[in-house]
Parts: C-alpha cells; structure tokens; sequence
C-alpha cells in the first residue's frame, strides 16, 4: 500500500510540478465563484438541486452590510439596525484522480454564525461560534470530478450579539490537498524560552498525522530559513507515526544573534518543516514567528526583550466600517498605519478572535495584542448570544483559537473574556479556573486577564476569588467609581501588592469628527469639545508615571457598527471615524504617544452668523510653547508641561529651558472672539519654531478633491485602494462643514465595494454609487479585478467641479 501511495504521489509530482514541487502540498484560497442565495433552502444541501439562478459572487462576503438600515430590525441598535438572518453558499471543487488518495480537508477562518456543511450530501458538522475557525476532512465523501460543497449559515437569532458581527463566510476558505501523513493543521508550535541579544533558543513542536495506513517514517527536517529562503540552521529527526494517529515531536534549534522581534523593529523569521519519505518531499509547512521575550513584572509592568514598553492601546471591533464584517487586508492595513501614526502600539481584539490576516499585520507592523476570545461565558447578555453554547463549545473554541494564535510574536497576552458575568457571581471563580487551566495548558508562555468592570463597581457585588486567579487583572475603566476616579489602580496596589494591573478598555477621547455643538437629530456621544478630553488626559497621567501599570486599551481606536441608537447605527467612542479619517482625539494620544512635533488646533473657522461669539480653539501638541494669532493678532503664547520637570544638580538648574506652564491639562486652549479669517498656531521647541498650522474660514464649496492611498494596487480581486473626497473651496481648502452628496463612476479594472463618510447618522447605503460628505468627507473603497490595467474612479457633485483619478493594478 505504501508503494502504491509513493507511486501515485511520484506521479502527481511530476505531472503538476509547479502545484506540488515546492511545498508537497496544495493550499489554495477558495473564495471564487461561490454561489449564495438568502432565506433558508432545506435542498440546498442537495448536490442535484439546480442552482443556476443563485447569485454568483466572490467570498469573504457578509450579506447584513448589503442592508438597508431599519429602526426594527432583529438586531436592534447592537447590529447597526441592519438585517440578519439565515443564507446558502455553494461551491463546485473538481477533484483529479490522484487527490482521491490525498488527504482533502476543507478550512472556515469564520462564518457567522451557526453554520453547517455538507459535502455531496454528506453532513460534515456543526459550528456555532462566528469568530473561530474550523476544519473538515472531505477525503471519505470525494469522488473524482464535480463536488459540491454547501454551507447554511443561521444567523436568525437575534439579538445575538451587543455589536455588529456582520452574516455569512465573512472570512478566507482554503482547501488543502496533502499527503495522507501531514503536519497536522496548526501543528507547528513554536517557543522562544532563551533569548539574549547573542543567541536564542528555539523550541518547536510539530504535530503530524497519518491518516493513511500503514504506520509510516518520515525524516522531520525542520530549518530556520532567512530573508533569501536560505536555511540558517536546521534539524532532522525521524519520525514515526501510526496508522490513524496523531503524534507530536519536538526540536530545538540555536539560533546565533538573532533580529529581535519588537514593535519598533518587528523583525520575522520563517520556520520550513519538511517530511522527507527515502528522498521524496512528502509535505512542507512554512511558519512565521518572531524571536522576542516578555515578562509581567509587578512593579515595572511589562518588558520586551528585557526593556519596558508602556502598553499605549485601543480596542478594536472586527468590523472593517462599510465593507462589514467581510474586511480586505488593505483596509486593516490602512487603519493599523494610521494607528501606528498616533503612537499606539498595542490591540485589544475586543471581544473575539480577529481574522488570521490582522494577526499577520500585527506581527509585520510590530503591535502588542491582547487576545481576547469571548464576550459571554455562561451568563449572558443578549438573549441569543454566546452563553448558550458555552457548555458544549467553549474548549473547542479556546484551544483552536490557542492553536491558531499561539505563534504570533505580537500576541503578548491572553484574555478569557470581557465584562464577564462570572467576575460577580459565588462560583464565577470555576469557570475562570477551567478557562485559566486550559489556557495555560495550551500555551504556558503568556498570561491571562480578563477585563472587569466590577472590580469597587457600586452597584455589583464582586468575587474575590475570581480577580486572584487571574495572571493579569484587567480593569475596564478603572475610573470610574468613587474616589478611583482619581486614585486609579493606586488603592489596589496598595490592597494587593501581587497584583499585576492593566487597564483592558478605557474612556477615549470620542465624539463626531467635525461635529462640535449638538446638532437636531444627533445623538451626542461626549461633553463639549473643549472638557471631552480631560478624563483621558488625567488617566494618561497617572498611567504614564507608574510603571506598574501595564498600559490601558483606550474604547476605541475606530469606530465600529453597532451598539448604538436610532438615528445612529454605529457607536462613535473612536479618535477615528468609520472612514478611518482621524477625529480631533486622534491628535491627543499622538501628541502624547510620539515624539514627532504635533500641532493639531479646532474647531474649524466657518463659524459666519456667530461674528463676536467667544469660541474655545484648543490645541494638542507636544511643543514647550504655543502661540495662536487670530488675522496676525496675537492671542497669546501658551504652555504645558508633562511630566514637569524639577530641578537638577543645582537649585533652579533644569536639564531644558524652564518654560512656566499656563496650566495643567495635557491641552492648551484661548478663548477666541469669532471673527472669519486665518487662525495660526505657532509652535516652539527649546525657543525654536518645529511646527505651525492654519485653520481658516473657508470659501463656499467649488470642487470634489480626490486622493489615493496608493498609486498602484495587485491586480487580484482582492486589494483595494482607499479614495479620500475631499469638498474644497476655490482656493483648495477643505469645507469643514459641505454635505454635497457625491456621484462616483467607474471604468475598468475594479469595482466599488464602499462609500461611506463617517457620519453615525447617515442611513444611506454603503454600496451605492453615491454618498453626501460629511463635514467635508467622504470614502470610497475599489477593489481590484484580475486582470492587470487601470480603475478610473469619476466624481462628480451638482454644481461643483468634479475630478478624476487613476489607479493602476498590477
Ligand atoms: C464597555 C464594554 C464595551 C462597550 C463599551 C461601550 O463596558 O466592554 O464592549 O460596550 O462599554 O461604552
């Protein structure tokens, strides 16, 4: 038999070189060509039933963004007002001969929610939860030529969840053709225990599964390769497994000065495991991972590499704005660049696991995640939501999301659950001690939190035993009870001195970008625009001066849909808007969390019919002084300082010019009679001018300003290129106030897949040919098609003169 396997394969080998040769198995994306049909179908399963009316489209594909916005939808406010429901997907693999003696298995990265799959027929299983992966062996029920695999997606239930999920296969198919003895899926499980400048020590587990017969040896062969695929060090032992078995083997390699992974130099290594049967590649797996070390210590907070690093964090929701819950690598790019322009150096995946692909960029880009896998253990919060299958599903869940994770180097912790109800019920503890026990059992390298909201809350009880199991305890806003609204973490410090700290969700400095008095038929989110930032700033404070606080996750970095109410239909806690455009806040935490010389003065300037009427300008910045002139004339020069400086060496010696502070907020602000005209800010460093900034009265709107994120895009139907409109005046200035609504034409190679302009109130939809901007906005998303050439994006508004851009796709 096993020569009959060795013959097969030799001859697959060399009829399909260039499928087979380099890796010794296929994984191959899948999302093409599915057919999808809405409404639940019983004989949708049925290979025979004729499907030719279904709609043919590309996956990731979420339906609920397709919607229009309804007061009375199922999922309420939670799910963004857009609809949920129940759908089919199918799709036809053809299968060769030869895969018939392969291993074939089928992979989900996500779909939400409660999804069943079938092949030919064949029942293959049941998976309720939306944000883990999953996986079917297909080989039994395969035969030669056409198959058909079917998928019902249930997401009827509502409300399901207290946020947008977004419905359907939302993320990456993959289908693997692989020699019946593989390494098994997520069996390669890499540590780095020793880590020095010099050298570091790593260790790997490789898991590998016979499903053939009989018992079989392979040589593992298992090398660290560097950037040109050349191996540096390598390792071979043999290995052998039984038929129908799993077994893992382990290895270790010494690497010699290693690139430390960190978030200012995210360095990454690939990891080449290769079965060798008498001469012949049998399988290879390539594996990312990084070479860093952490440590959680009670009184310096966390280290990398044996330096500290301030967790500077937000907390993020899966959804990419309006292309849902179906996000295209590039949009989180974009949205992490920007991030990453603000300072911020750390995620919260709140509250469920995030897409294979954002992990990957959090490794390439160097962010710190807080991996969180749940929102409900057995208490629940909405009546369909996750608590009802917990019992059955939460070890599944968690050890495939461990599995699936566990190999990042930006993953520097884990967290068991947000606001969890356990955290206040008697024997909340035993359930945590299940989650805490597998956690660590799965992955003994990183520490569990979780985020608590009761911990001094008024108004609940708390369980004592359940914050003492915890590895890290984690506080959602830690301020907000009593008097910790201005001790913060110091009053348990002082009660529990084992404690290690870190602020798991925080206040933001949120709001409506552009939006700066309350407006008719707006919810307003914050407190005026000159006070929404001073929670922030007080906490910053504290944080920034003791360094046992590992860091905070700040409620959010961008805004997300749902969990908001009518008019809305997304919740604007972010410094970023849907669109990924930066509200004012955003400037806060860069000034705070960079280096580089901010500037960042609001409101706007169009303020006509208000002439005389004093108006607050504000300023983030991170110069000495400030000094802001209103038409030339001088308002005054203005100054903090963070952290203060005292004297050194001497009595009235200062390291750097003393510059006596005009106050002690982390912001400066002058009341400023209006008056249309220029406002400026000039700002100084050690009495040198490093930045200044214009904001003026604008002209009315004249003309569509488009730009791109990127000249030139892959042309594979799955980049896209962000296009900022921008409604300027005659003289090129944006309108901080223009809603024209915007015409958007296209030719060539790609498609629109979004508008959007970030207002929470616009119930327009995100797939239409058009959108209003908003306070002088407004997004389009393109993606590409295969075929190499250019999308050429027109826009064009009543009365204002329209512009073309160019995109090429390669
Ligand atoms: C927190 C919760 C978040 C979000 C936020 C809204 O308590 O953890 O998921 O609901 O409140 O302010």
């Amino acid at each position: 038999m096993i020569k009959n396997v060795l013959i097969v394969f030799s001859a697959v080998f060399l009829l399909q070189v260039s499928l087979y040769s380099q890796d010794g198995r296929k994984r191959e994306l899948i999302d093409r060509q599915w057919k999808y049909a809405p409404g639940d179908l019983p004989d949708a399963r049925d290979p025979d039933l004729d499907d030719s009316g279904w709609r043919v489209l590309d996956l990731p594909h979420d339906w609920s963004i397709e919607g229009s916005f309804d007061q009375e939808a199922g999922a309420g406010g939670r799910g963004g007002y857009l609809p949920a429901g129940t759908g089919w997907y199918r799709k036809t693999l053809s299968v060769s001969a030869a895969d018939l003696e392969k291993s074939v298995w089928i992979e989900f990265d996500g779909v939400y929610m409660n999804s069943d799959v079938w092949i030919n027929g064949h029942h293959l299983g049941h998976h309720p939860y939306g944000y883990t992966g999953f996986s079917y062996d297909l080989s039994p029920y395969l035969r030669s030529g056409k198959n058909l695999v079917a998928v019902r997606v249930d997401n009827s239930l509502q409300p399901g969840s207290r946020w947008y999920t977004g419905s359907g296969i939302y993320r990456h198919v993959w289908l693997t053709i692989a020699d019946p003895l593989h390494v098994s899926r997520h069996g390669i499980w890499i540590t780095t225990p020793d880590v020095s400048g010099s050298m570091a020590t790593v260790n790997i587990k490789t898991r590998l599964e016979n499903r053939g017969s009989p018992a079989r040896q392979v040589m593992l062969r298992t090398a660290i390769l560097d950037d040109e695929g050349v191996a540096v060090i390598s390792e071979e032992i043999p290995a052998t497994v039984p038929e129908g078995r799993e077994d893992t083997f382990a290895q270790q390699l010494v690497l010699q000065d290693p690139r430390l992974w960190s978030v200012g130099s995210p360095e990454m290594y690939r990891l080449q495991t290769d079965l060798m049967e008498e001469g012949v590649l049998v399988d290879r797996v390539i594996t990312l991972f990084g070479v860093r070390s952490i440590e959680y210590d009670v009184d310096r907070g966390f280290l990398l590499n044996g330096e500290r690093v301030k967790m500077k964090g937000v907390c993020l929701h899966h959804d990419g704005g309006c292309v849902g819950a179906a996000v295209p690598e590039r949009v989180w790019e974009r949205r992490l660049e920007l991030l990453k322009q603000m300072g911020c150096n750390a995620i919260r995946t709140a509250h469920n696991p995030m897409a294979p692909e954002f992990m990957d960029l959090c490794d390439q880009m160097g962010f710190l995640v807080m991996n969180e896998i749940f929102d409900e253990w057995t208490a629940g919060k909405v009546e369909f939501g996750y608590h009802r299958y917990f019992d059955e599903w939460w070890e599944r869940d968690l050890v495939s999301f461990i599995h699936r994770d566990r190999n990042h180097p930006s993953v520097v912790m884990w967290s068991a659950g947000n606001e969890i109800g356990e955290q206040s019920m008697e024997n909340g503890h035993e359930i945590l001690g299940m989650l805490m026990e597998t956690f660590h059992r799965e992955d003994p390298t990183r520490p569990v939190t979780t985020g608590n909201d009761h911990i001094a809350a008024d108004d609940h009880t708390n369980n004592p035993a359940f914050f003492e199991m915890l590895d890290i305890v984690g506080y959602n806003y830690v301020d907000r009870w009593r008097e910790r609204r201005e001790l913060y973490y110091s009053i348990d410090r002082h009660a529990h001195p084992d404690w290690k700290m870190v602020g798991t969700e925080c206040v933001s400095v949120g709001g409506i970008r552009g939006v700066y008095f309350p407006e008719p038929g707006r919810r307003s989110y914050r407190s005026g625009y000159n006070t929404s930032m001073i929670r922030a700033e007080q906490l910053w404070k504290f944080e920034a001066l003791h360094d046992y606080v590992i860091g905070d996750f700040m409620w959010t970095g961008i805004d997300y849909l749902g969990e908001a109410r009518w008019p809305h239909k997304n919740a604007s806690s972010g410094v970023m808007d849907m669109c990924g455009f930066p509200k004012d806040g955003y400037y806060f935490y860069q000034s705070q969390w960079t280096d580089t010389p901010v500037l960042h003065l609001f409101p706007h300037w169009n303020w006509q019919g208000n002439e005389g009427k004093v108006f607050p300008v504000l300023a983030y910045t991170n110069c000495d002084t400030v000094e802001l002139f209103l038409n030339g004339k001088s308002f005054g020069v203005k100054s903090y300082q963070f952290p203060r400086q005292g004297n050194t060496e001497n009595w009235l010696h200062y390291d750097r010019p003393f510059v006596p502070s005009t106050t002690s907020d982390l912001h400066l602000s002058w009341d400023v009679p209006y008056s249309p005209g220029t406002l400026r800010a000039v700002g100084k460093k050690d009495g040198k001018v490093v930045i200044e900034r214009t904001v003026r009265t604008t002209g009315p709107p004249a003309s569509v300003h488009l730009t791109a994120d990127r000249q030139s895009i892959r042309a594979d139907a799955a980049d896209v290129v962000h296009i900022t409109v921008r409604i300027v005046d005659a003289n090129g200035h944006v309108v901080p106030t223009a809603d024209n609504l915007v015409r958007f034409s296209l030719e060539g190679e790609g498609t629109l897949i979004g508008v959007d302009n970030g207002d929470p109130a616009d119930h327009g939809s995100f797939l239409a040919g058009e959108r209003k901007a908003f306070n002088g906005l407004a997004l389009a998303v393109l993606r590409s098609a295969v075929t190499p050439g250019t999308i050429v994006l027109r826009a064009d508004s009543e009365g204002l003169e329209g512009e073309v851009i160019t995109i090429s796709t390669e």
